[in-house]
């Protein structure tokens, strides 16, 4: 079956909203699991399809994974598994992340490539290099990452960008090398100060946590915890995106609201009152949003991961808003789709503009990635007519019952079920 929405345009987004854990923090902290023989829990996992395929790819390695309701139990064995082949990790990039634990634990990792990406190049130079760095052997054969170490020791690392995998996996390598590690140019999103604080409450030592530069004094062994996984940013912004968007009144709860510095800035710019609150926040938009440009840049700058909802947000705002992306170059494909709604957009190369309308025309569009899926969604919801937005799949794999909470905020968007 396939999936699609149908999205009503018109209605104004009130009242609360609660948000579950990172997805970008709960796979990393499964694949941290493997680090350590015997059983880690982890609390606080959101219910998205990313956590049932990562629970299949850690089975493969020879995992036990219990998934009851937002609990995930992991036992690891004495002796994982340290082969993760393509039809595991072919669904979904981030399976990546148990290369390092891999390499730490069994000296070994053979890790299928999970192949392209609708949001552009991912290559895996950076995680390799680090990897080699710590002592590893690492090439790519036939379709695999193929990592091997006789020891890890630490090492000086400086990474050319900030990148979020490639810091986690020579993170979770470092944890057991012996020596000290300096990553250097480190990425400092949220998700990876989680990844820190599971891996100290496991025994490993890392200073600089929530810095650019992280110092591992590698340890002999870790031992299994109880984590609570961090509330999801990026959902939670995305609720108060299609806030701001449609003049609503949005709170939302479960979240750090210091993990948006900037987005709820730009909010604001854009004439919201956001008011905080130690487990959320609150938007509330009176008059049509203004433009308000932004450029996306790692933590703490604009995620990338909300770039289609920002333009979303461009498309009906007062003024023009020129869009820079400095992340991920193909993600300006999703303007395309949003062009059939309406959209008066333009991009070359790296930048977009967009002038805003007062309204869009609903049309029939296909979402290609995760975000690009509730940037259509949002651009439905501030369209004339009913937008059907098609292969949701992607939507499902990062917003947990999207749906309910549209609806549970008075959005008209309804899920249908057409045959292949
Ligand atoms: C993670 C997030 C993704 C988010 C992105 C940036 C997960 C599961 N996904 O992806 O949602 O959009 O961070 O915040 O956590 N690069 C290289 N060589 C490498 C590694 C990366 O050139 O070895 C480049 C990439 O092509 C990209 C940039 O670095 O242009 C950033 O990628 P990275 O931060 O690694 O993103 P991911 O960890 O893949």
């Amino acid at each position: 079956m396939t999936d699609r929405f149908l999205v009503a345009g018109g209605a104004r987004l009130v009242g609360e909203v609660g948000v579950g854990g990172a997805k970008n923090s709960v796979l990393k902290l499964m694949a941290a699991a493997l680090l350590v023989e015997g059983t880690t829990t982890i609390t606080n996992a959101p219910d998205i399809l990313d956590v049932p395929l990562m629970a299949d790819v850690l089975r493969g390695l020879g995992c036990e994974v219990e998934i009851a309701g937002d609990v995930v139990r992991i036992t690891v064995p004495a002796e994982p598994k340290h082969q993760a082949d393509f039809a595991a990790v072919r669904q979904f990039r981030a399976s990546v992340c148990v290369l390092g634990p891999l390499v730490a634990r069994c000296r070994r990792a053979v890790v299928a490539l999970p192949g392209g990406d609708a949001i552009g190049s991912r290559p895996l130079d950076m995680h390799q290099a680090g990897l080699r760095l710590l002592g590893a052997h690492s090439e790519i054969q036939h379709g695999c990452v193929v990592a091997e170490a006789t020891t890890l020791h630490g090492a000086n690392i400086r990474l050319a960008f900030p990148s979020v995998g490639a810091t986690e996996n020579i993170l979770m390598a470092a944890v057991l090398a012996d020596g000290v590690t300096v990553i250097d140019n480190a990425a400092r999103e949220p998700e990876i100060m989680d990844l820190c604080s599971m891996l100290a409450s496991m025994g490993a030592q890392i200073a600089g946590v929530g810095t650019s530069t992280l110092t591992v004094q590698g340890v002999r062994r870790l031992t299994p915890t109880v984590h609570r996984v961090i509330g999801d940013r990026i959902v939670a912004a995305t609720w108060a995106i299609c806030g701001v968007a449609t003049c609503g009144d949005v709170t939302v709860k479960g979240v750090d609201y210091r993990h948006l510095g900037v987005v709820l800035d730009k909010l604001r710019a854009a004439g919201s009152e956001v008011t905080t609150a130690p487990d959320g926040f609150r938007v509330v938009q009176r008059q049509r949003p203004t433009a308000v440009n932004f450029a996306t840049l790692p933590y703490p700058g604009f995620p990338t991961d909300l770039q289609p909802l920002a333009i979303g947000l461009a498309s009906i705002a007062n003024g023009s808003t020129m869009i820079t992306e400095n992340v991920f170059e193909a993600r300006f494909r999703f303007v395309e789709e949003m062009m059939r709604l309406g959209a008066d957009a333009r991009t070359d190369g790296h930048h977009a503009v967009v002038r805003g309308v007062p309204r869009l025309s609903s049309a029939p569009v296909w979402s290609s990635d995760i975000r690009a899926g509730a940037g259509l969604v949002l651009a439905g919801l501030v369209a004339d007519g009913i937008t059907e937005v098609h292969d949701v799949y992607h939507i499902d794999r990062g917003y947990p019952q999207f749906v309910e909470n549209m609806q549970r905020l008075g959005a008209d968007v309804r899920r249908v079920s057409d045959p292949d």
